[in-house]
């Protein structure tokens, strides 16, 4: 389920992979907000997928009547910056994460950039639809045939498109990002900072720094996600020293 928010001063400020924090109720409860990614940007509006989930506060946003309020809070921290000059662009994304990479996919396209994107996903109907991108885009839906996991087959299907991206973004789980990183040294024979961007995976309940809600062991200390993140060089979320 897809909910478009119309706030022309948020949309304007959200980049991708910046997340808002939603109420997800009439009242103080639930009193955490969800952490949503947008998965389109536009000037005056931004669209949240709300997925399947057992949630009682995503079933309330489910439910909201066309012309409700919702509150929300962002943008989350930092998002996706490609350095300029970049011409071909990889995306890789796993589940339902893989969603967070549209804005990305189309404001690089829109920008003449050669993307492709690769998304494992237990099923293909469980993976993001073709129907969703642009017609430029490269697509590859890698499934692992009903199993939890996905991330052998998915980076599996990299070592072809490494060498001929510039910049990789993600969005995945720590453990694929851990692989992701030694399927790069592979393909690339190093991990050098600045080539891979990825969305560290966590819920945040401020937003703001004030929490410390979502501390974790990131670019070499303790660090507060949602101020020098969610998104991060892939060197610094899995820990290692980048050549
Ligand atoms: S969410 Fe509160 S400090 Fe990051």
């Amino acid at each position: 389920m897809e909910l478009t928010l119309r706030a022309p001063e948020l949309a304007r400020l959200l980049a991708p992979g910046q997340p808002v924090l939603v109420k997800a109720g009439p009242t103080l409860s639930p009193y955490l907000r969800r952490t949503l990614y947008p998965i389109a940007l536009r000037a005056d509006d931004f669209t949240l997928r709300i997925a399947p989930s057992a949630d009682w506060g995503d079933a309330w946003l489910r439910s909201a009547p066309a012309g409700a309020e919702v509150d929300c809070l962002g943008p989350v921290g930092t998002g996706f910056a490609l350095h300029a000059g970049t011409r071909n662009l990889l995306c890789v994304g796993e589940g339902e994460a893989a969603w967070r990479l549209l804005p990305l996919v189309e404001w690089a396209d829109e920008a003449g950039v050669a993307v492709a994107l690769v998304v494992g996903a237990p099923s293909a109907r469980s993976g993001l639809p073709a129907a969703r991108l642009p017609a430029s885009v490269e697509y590859h839906l890698v499934t692992s045939d009903g199993a939890a996991n996905v991330a052998r087959p998915l980076l599996s299907t990299l070592s072809d498109l490494l060498p001929w991206a510039e910049t990789l973004c993600a969005s995945a789980s720590l453990d694929v990002y851990g692989g992701l990183a030694d399927t790069v040294r592979q393909a690339r024979f190093t991990l050098t900072r600045g080539f891979a961007q990825a969305i560290y995976p966590t819920q945040f309940l401020c937003g703001t720094g004030a929490c410390q809600g979502c501390v974790a062991d990131v670019a070499g200390g303790r660090r507060r996600v949602c101020l020098r993140g969610p998104v991060f060089d892939l060197a610094d979320i899995v820990g290692r020293q980048a050549e």
